[in-house]
């Protein structure tokens, strides 16, 4: 069990050594069995930040599998970031149709205008730069920074919470867990291959350590995993109790005319 942030340099010699292992491990469980997805570059060479920052921001809220041809086909329509900053703002919603969550269109659209305008079409290769554009927030940022820049950085979504909570059997709920977590998660980082560490994590989260019934026989972490060790891990991560929110209520109308569905588009903001 965690009862502090990082590993106490008073415990015991094999959890110290379990602990230098584990970034080796988990790169060396990605090598044999990294997913294969559209937005990844083949073992070994560096990921296209443009390609990087795509996904990432279609992955905000949304599965890998519903994002796949949308990334293809704004991938063929504009190729690089220079041609999505050129692009008109209703091609770009139009292209997002079906994805959900509009804003994020927005934002790629300004987000792609401001690297182009601001940056000579360029990604700054740091977190703090990247957090800086429209849509990046902190997890995109350090995902981003990770993967296209090899920056030192683990971002941590709820799959890498969960993961890491089990890992160390994190007693303490989220949301207070999550800088506890985020320490946690920057063990596992090794000196390089920073963005094969982070997309490991990613992958394991989803494909192993799934919330419920986790294949742990197949967890390179099996031998070293503090809940498994307790046979508890699927209660974890533990969570606060949700407060109970008060109930309200709406209507929505549609206004058709014969066949057609009349819609009108919102203001960008309100
Ligand atoms: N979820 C968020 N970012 C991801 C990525 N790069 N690969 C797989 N799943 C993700």
């Amino acid at each position: 069990m965690v009862s502090s942030a990082l590993p106490s340099k008073r415990k015991s010699q094999p959890e110290n050594r379990a602990a230098t292992a584990r970034p080796a491990q988990l790169l060396a469980w990605y090598d044999r069995h990294r997913r294969r997805l559209p937005w990844r570059a083949p073992a070994g060479q560096r990921s296209d930040p443009y390609r990087v920052w795509l996904s990432e921001i279609m992955l905000q809220q949304t599965t890998v599998k519903a994002v796949g041809p949308y990334f293809e086909k704004f991938l063929a329509r504009w190729p690089d970031v220079s041609a999505l900053g050129s692009a008109e703002l209703d091609d770009v919603l139009r292209m997002w149709a079906g994805l959900g969550y509009y804003s994020r269109a927005r934002n790629l659209h300004a987000c792609a205008v401001t690297v182009l305008r601001e940056h000579g079409g360029v990604f700054p290769d740091t977190e703090e730069g990247l957090r800086k554009l429209p849509g990046i927030g902190p997890y995109t940022a350090a995902a981003i920074a990770a993967i296209a820049f090899d920056r030192l950085t683990m971002p941590v979504d709820g799959n890498i919470e969960r993961v890491v909570s089990r890992l160390f059997a994190v007693e303490e709920a989220l949301p207070q867990a999550k800088p506890q977590i985020q320490a946690l998660a920057a063990t596992l980082l090794g000196p390089a291959r920073a963005g094969d560490s982070a997309q490991a994590m990613m992958d394991l989260g989803a494909t192993i350590c799934t919330p419920k019934k986790p294949a742990c026989s197949l967890c390179p972490f099996n031998a070293d995993c503090a809940a498994r060790e307790r046979g508890d891990q699927d209660t974890f991560p533990r969570k606060a109790a949700k407060k109970t929110g008060t109930l309200r209520r709406g209507a929505a109308f549609v206004v058709v005319r014969g066949d057609e569905l009349l819609v009108r588009s919102r203001p960008a903001k309100g």
